[in-house]
Parts: C-alpha cells; sequence; structure tokens
C-alpha cells in the first residue's frame, strides 16, 4: 500500500484493493495436486510501474528504486507471505501495477 502511495507521487492517482476468492488457483512444487491457494489480495495501482532496471529484483533486499528507500519492503513482504506458505506476484506496466498475495486457507493440510 504505501509502495502504491508513493508510487502515485505529488500528483495522487487511485489504489484499488481487491480481494477474492479463486478456488482454481494452486501451487504446484513437484509431482502432486500442489497446495490450495485460493485466497487474492490485489493492491492496484496507476502510477508509472515499475523501474524496468530492477523490476526482477524487487523481492531482493536492499533493492530500491527510489533516492530514500531502503529496498527492505517487499523483501520483508514476501518473507511474511511465504512464512505463511503464499504466494506474492507483481505486474506491472505504466498505469497499471498489480501486486497479488495468495494464501491458503488456514487449517488446511499440505496437499489440500
Ligand atoms: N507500486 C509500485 N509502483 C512502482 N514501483 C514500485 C511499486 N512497488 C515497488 N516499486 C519499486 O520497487 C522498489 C522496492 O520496493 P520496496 O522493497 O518496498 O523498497 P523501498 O520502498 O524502500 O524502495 C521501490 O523502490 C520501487 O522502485
Ligand atoms: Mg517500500
Amino acid at each position: 500500500m504505501r509502495n502504491a502511495a508513493e508510487a502515485a507521487g505529488e500528483g495522487g492517482g487511485t489504489i484499488t484493493l481487491r480481494t477474492f476468492y479463486e478456488p482454481s488457483l494452486r501451487r504446484r512444487e513437484g509431482p502432486g495436486p500442489g497446495r490450495s491457494l485460493p485466497l487474492q489480495i490485489e493492491v492496484i495501482d496507476d502510477g508509472p510501474g515499475l523501474p524496468p532496471e530492477i523490476a526482477d529484483a524487487i523481492f531482493d533486499p536492499f533493492v530500491s528504486g527510489r533516492e530514500t528507500g531502503t529496498g527492505l519492503g517487499l523483501a520483508l513482504a514476501a518473507r511474511i507471505v511465504s512464512d505463511h506458505d503464499g504466494w506474492i506476484a507483481v505486474s506491472s506496466e505504466p498505469g497499471r501495477t498489480v501486486f497479488r498475495v495468495s494464501l491458503p486457507l488456514a487449517g488446511t493440510g499440505e496437499e489440500s
């Protein structure tokens, strides 16, 4: 959310929060049905999009496109999501950047 607000800059912009249930989304690692990640949370902004030169590395620590940035926000967010057996992903183009967090239901087993 803070990144989205910072991306909007002085001129302002629109941040859209979207949550939905997507029962077909699964994360597979190796054979087997994988893990269901049906809970989706999206933060969407209409800012300029990820700087292309760091777009592949934004979830790594200390990678920042801002002069006063620490580069720790997304690394921490990715770590927290991963600790919850979830998934974080981004798609970005000028005018539309979407960060999506996908999470399992609480209390479901490994192969649910
Ligand atoms: N919504 C966004 N729109 C454009 N760029 C973004 C967005 N979110 C993150 N970024 C880019 O990813 C970089 C890393 O973000 P983050 O890990 O939160 O560190 P920080 O905010 O301290 O720079 C930001 O500096 C910015 O360049
Ligand atoms: Mg940040």
